[in-house]
């Protein structure tokens, strides 16, 4: 059997570093038979730390083919995308293509794929925002409706999928993929720093002299990332979450920012940049590798994110989470749900609010059915089970 596995954007690294040992694995148990895997990288994100770190980090070996991509409006991104990748389509001819999550990647090798009749298997499958406005919603909703097999994280994700009218003998469920990486990288991340995660990471334009280490303590420090378009790209909206992260959380706590390229290149277009610089609490970094944002978060008394696998992170980790967004597609980490994370949206008032709250919360983990760090074995059991 031959699988083309296809990643594109950063979420994607964490979650085939695990489906390629599994593919490994069995191929150590079954000589005669053994997988062929081959990778592609579509080239979306392509800097160092954005990409090159979490394959040497993850141990994902090498792509076989990189698309070169790049940057560029998401048309672009998927038609560029689709053109490179229906050439190795017909150059490897694969019995699966594997794609992750909800990237345009996800979207353009999934499409391509079925145009070449060749069976698709989607991990991460079933997830729903119910904002159709997000661009990971319409890759998630086009990928669902024409992937041969659905591999959801959990139980709300399967009922999504059943409501939409698809047949059950598509749906595999088999538990969240990331998180067989965080329980590899647990151990690993626990041993780390908190300095010199930062010494190593301090953005450029920092300095390290001025950091007081001495409030650099576990549980007393807050973390954030942030780069949903909807967040960033508007100064309406941008410029009172600015406000409030410098006047209330720096005031409170050290404040660690890993920062995404969209999200600097926002702050320096509205002119915010040399605001974030002065102030002493934040703590700006780089885009920080898979372990050190781990051993961050395994520290941080609040997370403040826009992203959905922090979310999840934190779900696991039992650290309090403010979801910089309206809506989520991973409804299984909210705290009414028994997860960790609030939905704040951007408005001033209620991140305040919940703010406030989110500090009297003790770090409780949690733990989704199937959530055990061995999901990656059961993706690829159910792709065999369905292999002739
Ligand atoms: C993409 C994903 C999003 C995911 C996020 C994680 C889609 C639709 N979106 O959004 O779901 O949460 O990745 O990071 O696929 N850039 C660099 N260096 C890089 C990559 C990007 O400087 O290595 C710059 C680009 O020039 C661009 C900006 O960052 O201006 C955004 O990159 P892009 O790939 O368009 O989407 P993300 O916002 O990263």
């Amino acid at each position: 059997m031959k699988i083309v596995s296809v990643v594109g954007a950063r979420p994607n690294f964490m979650k085939i570093a695990p489906f390629i040992r599994a593919i490994a694995s069995y191929n150590v148990k079954n000589v005669n038979e053994k997988i062929e895997h081959l990778l592609v990288h579509t080239g979306q994100h392509y800097d160092d730390r954005m990409s090159k770190q979490f394959f040497e980090k993850l141990n994902i070996p090498e792509a076989d083919t990189n698309l070169g991509v790049g940057s560029g409006s998401h048309a672009e991104q998927v038609g560029l995308t689709m053109i490179a990748f229906e050439k190795v389509l017909k150059e490897e001819k694969p019995d699966w293509v594997v794609v992750l999550g909800d990237v345009n990647a996800t979207l353009a090798c999934s499409v391509t794929a079925k145009k070449e009749h060749i069976k698709v298997c989607h991990i991460e499958a079933g997830l729903r925002s119910g904002d159709i406005t997000m661009p990971e919603e319409v890759n998630r909703l086009v990928t669902d409706r024409i992937s041969d097999l659905l591999l959801t994280p959990d139980e709300l994700s399967n009922q999504n999928l059943m409501n939409e009218g698809t047949d059950e003998s598509r749906i595999g469920f088999v538990g969240n993929i990331m998180i067989d990486t965080l329980e590899e990288k647990r151990e690993q991340a626990a041993n780390l720093d908190f300095i010199d995660i930062i010494r190593e990471n301090l953005h450029q334009e920092k300095s390290f002299h001025d950091i007081d280490k001495s409030k650099l303590i576990e549980e007393k420090i807050a973390l954030m990332t942030m780069h949903r378009p909807s967040n960033v790209d508007k100064e309406m909206i941008l410029t009172p979450i600015i406000d409030f992260l410098l006047n209330q959380v720096c005031v409170d706590f050290p404040l660690i920012w890993p920062i995404h390229p969209r999200s600097e290149k926002q702050l320096k277009h509205f002119g915010l940049w040399n605001r974030i610089l002065k102030t002493k609490n934040l703590i700006l970094l780089k885009p920080l590798g898979y372990i050190e944002m781990l051993r961050l978060n395994m520290g941080a008394k609040i997370m403040l994110s826009d992203s959905g696998g922090l979310q999840e992170e934190c779900t696991v980790l039992g650290t309090p989470c403010l979801t910089l967004r309206l809506n989520t597609e991973r409804p299984i980490t909210l705290i009414e749900n028994g997860g960790a994370s609030v939905l704040v949206g951007n408005s001033i008032s209620r991140i305040q609010e919940e703010y406030h709250k989110a500090l009297l919360q003790e770090r409780v983990p949690f733990r989704p059915p199937l959530w055990d760090g061995d999901t990656a074995n059961r993706c690829l059991e159910e792709i065999l089970k369905r292999t002739c």
